[in-house]
């Protein structure tokens, strides 16, 4: 029997799921947890060098091997499963969005299946968590907020395969009795994010003088969270939230996307004439807000770490880590950042 505390954690290797390691780990140094990571271009184990604690593993595999599945769940029995493994970038989804399908969605069902195999229904002790987003809503207007009960409308390929996950999610639990939970949550940033997105592209861009690209006016606005902040809220809705429950996470930070860049250039110390308008990304949702009242009223949950000091911070890792930087630059993404910006 495994022990009420294995954790397995997919897609560990990128940039939430690497964060939630390193959290989970310092807060709860009894846990045993296994990282499941196919180890796409997105996801680095350097982002797990300094882990040291003989209750961490990694395995190398596809969430979408169902043979494999089956074996960590016989070997490890793990008591929760927390799914971060994904294709995360809609720009990518645009361009290709067949393997958003595989492993967003199939990839999602093949672990349900198993945790429906290994747990039964009804089995509250154990729990499969699904880190989903407020893409999943689709856009909103000037005014209002992404709640739990807004439908879903998802626009891109990316969001659009997020929403079907949820509803698989969902399915299991209504169908199968098994217990689960969906978090929705805004924009992160902070140490170990991919350079394809906005925060880090801007700021490893900068450091090189390069261009900075805005998508159309720059006026999209975003809500953003600082990742730790992420972290706390998957830990409370993994050890309380009621089951079969949605809890949105956002961070009362919404900012237009030419502020942001304002803000870095800024606090870099670099000249605003970096910045360079592009052609608009196709079906740019407008702007994403998280009414996030729901998890703090039964959980508690609220952010801490303001966008000032979140932004700084990360500045700061990007500048201490620039090895780290350029070794994720090097191969596929060399290749995708040409053909994303300077062929297009
Ligand atoms: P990321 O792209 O940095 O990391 C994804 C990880 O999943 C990588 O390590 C990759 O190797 C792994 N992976 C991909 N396909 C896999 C497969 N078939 N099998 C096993 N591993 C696989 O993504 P992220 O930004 O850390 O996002 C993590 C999760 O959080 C995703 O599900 C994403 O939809 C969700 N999310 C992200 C944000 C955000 O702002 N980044 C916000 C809300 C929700
Ligand atoms: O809202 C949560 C979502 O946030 C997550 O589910 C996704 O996994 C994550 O990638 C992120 O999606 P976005 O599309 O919002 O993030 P991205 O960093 O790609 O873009 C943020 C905004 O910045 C968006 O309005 C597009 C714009 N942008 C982005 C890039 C990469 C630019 O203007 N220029 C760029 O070069």
């Amino acid at each position: 029997q495994g022990s009420p505390e294995t954790l397995l954690i997919t897609g560990g290797a990128g940039f939430i799921g690497s964060n939630f390691i390193h959290y989970i780990l310092k807060k709860y140094p009894n846990y045993k947890v296994i990282n499941l990571d196919s180890l796409t271009y997105a996801g680095n184990i350097e982002n797990l060098k300094e882990v040291e604690a003989n209750n961490y593993q990694f395995i190398k595999g596809d969430i979408c091997d169902s043979n494999l599945i089956e074996n960590v769940f016989s070997s490890f029995e793990p008591t929760y499963v927390i799914n971060f493994a994904a294709e995360s970038h809609v720009d990518r989804s645009i361009k290709d969005p067949q393997i958003f399908l595989k492993t967003n969605i199939s990839g999602t069902q093949i672990l349900l299946d198993a945790c429906k195999r290994h747990w039964g229904s009804g089995s509250h002790e154990k729990k499969f968590l699904q880190v989903s987003t407020d893409e999943v809503y689709g856009s909103l207007g000037a005014t209002g907020y992404f709640t739990e009960e807004t439908p879903l409308a998802p626009n891109s390929p990316y969001s659009a395969s997020k929403a079907s996950a949820d509803l698989y999610v969902r399915a299991y639990h209504e169908t199968f009795g098994l217990n689960v939970n969906i978090t929705r949550c805004s924009n992160n940033y902070g140490p170990y994010q991919f350079p394809e997105k906005l925060i880090p592209l801007m700021i490893s861009n900068a450091l090189e003088d390069k261009d900075l690209p805005i998508y159309g006016d720059g006026m999209n606005i975003r809500d953003w969270l600082y990742v730790e902040d992420h972290c706390s809220a998957i830990d409370l809705v993994l050890h309380q939230g009621t089951s079969g429950e949605i809890y949105n996470v956002g961070g009362y930070n919404e900012k237009a996307n030419i502020e942001i860049v304002k803000i870095i250039l800024k606090e870099m110390g670099k000249p605003t004439s970096l910045i360079k308008f592009v052609k608009d990304r196709l079906g740019h949702d407008k702007r994403y807000a998280i009414d996030a009242s729901k998890i703090k009223d039964e959980l508690g949950w609220e952010p801490t770490i303001m966008f000032e000091e979140g932004i700084r911070k990360t500045i700061g890792w990007y500048l201490q880590n620039q090895k780290w930087l350029d070794r994720v630059k090097s191969g596929e993404y060399a290749e995708y950042y040409h053909n994303m910006y300077i062929e297009k």
